[in-house]
């Protein structure tokens, strides 16, 4: 069953550039897609249209099918109801989704209260199950922390547990490690890996990295230049890439790894 299904999306500016241009993409249910491309290329766009999360001025165009909600055009009313449900998302910056004055037990407890009529004692276990499940040790204590009394791999976790907190069928992942060590990227990766997987939901899982892209999904597009310029299992992409946009991100992403190797190794 398809959960997610782009078509024809445009994005453009107030002055009429074109970021997003004519995409389209589908990912069913329990699906993991990948969506590769360098810097600018239209991959955060594409991800905030489908969430109807567009900045001011900047219009979307087409058509964003998610779990039967028609996103474009919808009213904010229409969107917060399919937010956290049907679709939540984990930004590369943890901050972004983090109130830096609430302590990170009542921002997991607000969307769950929500959602869920959870009150007192139960929704307290119910907070504390969520950071548990992101492998977050001592979780009273970072329940009671504030933002930056955290580690950057620790509240990208707890913003990994807020987007989690409602079970949504798609999760979006934009550049989830890429702010983190190198070290506390693999951990990251693997927890969303088990997670999803356990789980099984879908995933639109963003990155400029052929690597970190084929360790969590098995299909995926290349986005160029605000358009899809190749398609394909992640194992064909990386062996038999067809376009020379295509080669030159699994040139770099050999290279990386081969870095990474090194790094290891010595
Ligand atoms: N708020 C904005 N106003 C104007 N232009 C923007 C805005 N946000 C993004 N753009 C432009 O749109 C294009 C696509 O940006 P986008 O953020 O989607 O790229 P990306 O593929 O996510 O890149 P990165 O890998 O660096 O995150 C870029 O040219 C960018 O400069
Ligand atoms: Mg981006």
């Amino acid at each position: 069953m398809t959960l997610l299904d782009v078509r024809g999306l445009t994005v453009r500016t107030a002055d009429g550039r074109t970021l997003v241009d004519d995409l389209s993409l589908t990912v069913d249910s329990g699906e993991r897609l990948g969506l590769i491309g360098e810097s600018g290329s239209g991959k955060s766009l594409t991800t905030l249209a489908i969430l109807g999360l567009l900045p001011d001025g900047m219009t979307a165009t087409g058509s964003v099918d998610l779990a039967g909600t028609q996103i474009v055009g919808a009213t904010e009313k229409r969107l917060a109801a399919v937010r956290g449900r049907d679709a939540a998302v984990v930004f590369q910056e943890p901050l972004t989704a983090l109130d830096p004055l609430m302590r990170v037990g009542r921002q997991i407890a607000e969307p769950l209260a929500r959602r869920t009529c959870l009150k007192g004692a139960a929704l307290r276990e119910a907070v504390r199950g969520a950071l548990t499940q992101v492998r977050l040790p001592e979780p009273e204590r970072i329940a009671r922390a504030f933002p930056h009394e955290i580690s950057g791999g620790q509240r990208q976790r707890v913003a990994l547990a807020m987007a989690l907190a409602c079970a949504p069928r798609l999760l979006i992942a934009d550049e989830p490690t890429t702010a983190l060590d190198v070290s506390v990227q693999a951990e990251m990766l693997d927890l969303i890996d088990s997670l999803v997987r356990e789980r099984k939901m879908s995933v639109l899982f963003v990155s400029h990295d052929l690597a970190v892209v084929a360790r969590v999904t098995d299909r995926a597009l290349v986005m160029k230049d605000g358009r899809a310029v190749e398609e394909g299992a992640v194992h064909d992409l990386v062996r038999l890439p067809r376009e020379e946009y295509t080669k030159a991100l699994v040139a770099s992403a050999r290279r990386l790894e081969s870095a990474l190797d090194l790094r290891s190794a010595r």
